[in-house]
């Protein structure tokens, strides 16, 4: 079972098989999708088939997928509000990096507020501490700054030795390790990572 986290106006609570369909239009914007989903159109039966895996992982391995939602006032009953996103940790493709990978999307409409940041130090501090793993990883397309922005807000920092090169050019890795010492270092070839 994956905690809830609340961080500043946004709730983090662990996502549900009923988020699919609102996730899956999420993700299907075309800003969202640019680099996440490689441009590729997102459908319904993605999205179920992705959200499936992480609700798999969570009861597997304690790590998933954490829906970013604003909070509900104190006392308040209405239901849960539309995600403005997601946060999730997912085994990783290059192990000898780190075992998992932070990936993160937000509403455009909520872009450049520091949410996403937010939210990722939240799930970055739950895998590093509570979970003990021992570094997170995270890979982004050269061309997603606001996402590399993020990164380096999170502390973590360039491996460039486990590089790769995706449908959209350069795919660019970084970490941080539970000591804060992340450095860059010999790595496997890369396997086959899920997008
Ligand atoms: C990546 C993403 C989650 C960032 O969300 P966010 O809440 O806007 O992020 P933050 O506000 O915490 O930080 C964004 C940073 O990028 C900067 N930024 C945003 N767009 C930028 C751009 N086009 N060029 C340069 N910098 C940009 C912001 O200024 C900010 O940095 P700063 O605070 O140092 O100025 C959001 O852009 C998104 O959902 N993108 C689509 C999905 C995606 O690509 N996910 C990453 C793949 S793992």
């Amino acid at each position: 079972m994956l905690p809830t986290f609340e961080v500043d106006a946004h709730r983090l609570r662990p996502v549900r098989a009923e988020d699919a369909e609102a996730l899956g239009r999420h993700w299907d914007h075309l800003d969202v999708r640019r680099f996440l989903f490689d441009g590729c159109e997102v459908s319904a039966a993605d999205a179920q088939a992705l959200v499936a895996e992480c609700i798999a992982d969570a009861e597997r391995a304690c790590y998933g997928m954490w829906v970013i939602e604003q909070r509900r006032s104190v006392g308040t009953t209405c239901p849960d509000r539309p995600p403005l996103g997601m946060c999730a940790l997912r085994a990783s493709s290059q192990p000898s990096v780190a075992p998992v990978e932070v990936i993160y999307s937000l509403a455009p409409s909520h872009w450049g507020r520091g949410v996403a940041t937010t939210a990722a130090q939240a799930v970055v501090a739950y895998a590093l501490g509570p979970l003990e793993l021992p570094s997170v990883g995270a890979v982004v397309d050269e061309g997603n700054v606001a996402s590399a922005a993020v990164l380096r807000r999170l502390g973590m920092v360039r491996v460039p030795g486990a590089d790769e090169v995706g449908p959209l050019g350069p795919l660019l890795w970084w970490r941080r390790t539970a000591g804060g010492d992340a450095r860059p270092g010999e790595v496997s070839p890369p396997g086959s990572r899920p997008r």
